[in-house]
Parts: structure tokens; C-alpha cells; sequence
């Protein structure tokens, strides 16, 4: 038996390559490798709470299921959905509701994150883990690729499996978060943690313009020889040992060392790129994997769904 992977990604606009390196390559590979049985889905419904405005959820979504398919997800071996296809997502997050307390939620970084900042959160943004964690037991995943940001969700996930079983009986598989410690967290232009809301980011499918100009953005500290920005991003793309000559025969050239940056990473996503504009050429097959996706991944997720609704009784 394949072991059930199951990670999702918010349509909030253009994937970077902190969410590439951090996740969505994890995808790939271990959809490759043929040991999983892989659920890659778009998490909308996590989405609306930061993008209300249809016409861009609706382009951002079409976007990100492009995206998928252009790093090389292959719909034939994958199940690839919109999370708002599959109601048993929000309707399993309401049963949680009625098990999981307000103080636990309140524990959550967002939560905390958003409190600290002095700002209203919104019910589904306080809610947010419990909608993840129906995202992940409704399939009875065992593991979920995700960057370290992510690590908390997945805990909430093991904890709210084990409140139920205890509540109802064994009902729920406890999942593992799958995180690659040199990728957890990729760093920004600016050394932080990459991420839309900094404006530190470097598009995945950038075009060598754009490529140049986050490069040209990223922040070096002078006086040492190595700047550690620079090499922190330029690692992703080339292994160490064969940076190793153009750091040493470079040092303190910060200029010399990020147009370097600006033609690996452009020969690395070059590829990516034209593969893309391929696949955006036919919107409507596009469309069709994700209805074919939601089909799949309905059937399961409803077989379990009722299961549990008869374990709690209203069924
Ligand atoms: P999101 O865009 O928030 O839906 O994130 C999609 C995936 O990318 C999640 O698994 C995140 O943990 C991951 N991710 C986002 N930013 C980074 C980063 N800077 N480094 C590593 N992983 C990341
Ligand atoms: N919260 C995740 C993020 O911001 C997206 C997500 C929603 C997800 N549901 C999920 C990831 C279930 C893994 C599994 O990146």
C-alpha cells in the first residue's frame, strides 16, 4: 500500500521559490518516486480570507493549477483539486469546531502573530488550523510536505485526530509533517524569511528581467567577503561544491557574484517557464483536471466523511 500525501497551497497570487524550494518541489519528487499516493490541492477557501475579490481568486486560481502542472505534477498520477470543489473539507472543519476550544486556537502563531500587531482577525482566519486539519484527515493522510511555517498547522492537524478518536473511537490516522531542514525557510532578498507580505520574493516563473531586479534588490551587508544573502538564494540553484570556486575566486565582487546568481537562477527557471506558457495556452484543459481532480477526490473524501457522520451519530 502507498503511503496517502495530501498539501495544498493558497491561490494568494504568483508562487515564489521559497514556496517552490520549501514545498512544491517536495511534490514532485515524491510523486516520482511512486511510493505516494498524492493529493495536491488548491487551498481556496484558506485563501478567501485574505483575497475577496472574485476576479482575481478566479485568475489566481486557474494560475496555480498552471503552476502545478509547470513543475511537472502529472494529473494522470496525481489527484490535483480546488479544496471549494470538495464540501466534505468545510463540512468536516464544523465537526472539529464542536470539539476544539478557543484558548487552543488562540495558542496558534497566526492567531498570536495577528494579536500582537493589534489587528482584528476574521472568524475563518481564528479558524484557519481546523479548516487545515479537515483538509488533511479527511484523507487519512500520512504525510504533508510542507515549508516550516506550516509545522504548527500540521500539530493542530495530529492533535484535533487524537480529540476526536478519544471523543468517538479510532477514527482518524495522526499525519507527519515532511519538512527538509536546509529548505524550511527559504530566505528573501532581504535575508527574512521569503514571503509575498515582505516583498522580499523572487517569482518562480520570473522572467530574466524580473529575475535581475530581485537580485539586484537583495540586501549585502559590506565588509565581508561572502555576502551572505546572495549565497543563501544562490545555493538553491547550484549545489555548494561547484559554488564554492566562483565565492573564492570573488570575494567581496558583490556585483560579479549576483549577475552570477541572475544567469543560474535564469538557466533553472528558463525551462519552467516555457513549459508554463505551454500549458497556459489551453485554459480549458486546465479546467478540466481540476474537475476531473474534484471528482476523485470527492469519492474518497465523502466515503469518509460519512463514515464519521455515522460514528458521531447523525447518520
Ligand atoms: P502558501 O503560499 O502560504 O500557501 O505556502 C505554500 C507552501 O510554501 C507552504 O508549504 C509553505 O510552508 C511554503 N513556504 C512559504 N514560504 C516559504 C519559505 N520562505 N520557505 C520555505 N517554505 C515556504
Ligand atoms: N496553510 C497552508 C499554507 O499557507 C495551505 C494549506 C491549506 C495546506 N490546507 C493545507 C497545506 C493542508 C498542507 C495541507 O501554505
Amino acid at each position: 500500500m502507498k503511503k496517502i500525501l495530501l498539501s495544498g497551497v493558497k491561490p494568494t497570487g504568483r508562487p515564489h521559490i521559497g514556496n517552490y524550494f520549501g514545498a512544491m518541489k517536495q511534490f514532485v519528487e515524491l510523486l516520482s518516486s511512486g511510493d505516494y499516493d498524492c493529493h495536491i490541492f488548491i487551498a481556496d477557501y484558506h485563501a478567501l480570507n485574505l483575497l475577496q475579490n472574485a476576479t482575481e481568486m478566479r485568475q489566481n486560481i486557474l494560475d496555480l493549477a498552471i503552476d502545478y502542472l509547470a513543475i511537472g505534477l502529472d494529473p494522470h498520477k496525481a489527484t490535483l483539486f480546488k479544496q471549494s470543489d470538495v464540501s466534505a473539507h468545510t463540512e468536516l472543519a464544523w465537526i472539529f469546531d464542536t470539539l476544539v476550544t478557543m484558548p487552543y486556537l488562540m495558542r496558534a502563531h497566526a492567531y498570536k502573530d495577528a494579536e500582537a500587531k493589534n489587528r482584528e482577525i476574521n472568524v475563518g482566519t481564528f479558524n484557519y488550523p481546523v479548516l487545515m486539519a479537515a483538509d488533511i484527515l479527511l484523507y487519512d493522510t500520512d504525510v504533508v510536505p510542507v515549508g516550516q511555517d506550516q509545522k504548527q498547522h500540521v500539530e493542530y492537524a495530529r492533535d484535533i485526530a487524537q480529540k476526536f478518536n478519544n471523543t468517538f473511537g479510532n477514527t482518524f490516522k495522526e499525519p507527519e509533517a515532511l519538512i527538509i531542514e536546509s529548505v524550511a525557510t527559504v530566505p528573501g532578498t532581504d535575508g527574512r524569511k521569503m514571503s509575498k507580505s515582505y516583498g522580499n520574493t523572487i517569482p518562480l516563473f520570473a522572467s530574466r528581467d524580473e529575475i535581475a531586479k530581485a537580485v539586484m534588490s537583495i540586501v549585502t551587508d559590506s565588509g565581508s567577503d561572502i555576502p551572505a544573502n546572495v549565497y543563501a538564494i544562490h545555493k538553491l540553484f547550484k549545489p555548494e561544491n561547484e559554488l564554492k570556486d566562483t565565492y573564492d575566486a570573488n570575494k567581496g565582487k558583490y556585483k560579479v557574484l549576483k549577475d552570477a546568481l541572475i544567469e543560474d537562477i535564469d538557466s533553472y527557471i528558463s525551462p519552467l517557464r516555457e513549459i508554463r506558457s505551454d500549458i497556459a495556452s489551453d485554459t480549458e484543459a486546465v479546467r478540466q483536471i481540476l474537475i476531473h481532480g474534484a471528482e476523485m477526490a470527492r469519492e474518497r473524501a465523502n466515503g469518509k466523511l460519512n463514515k464519521v457522520k455515522n460514528t458521531i451519530g447523525v447518520a
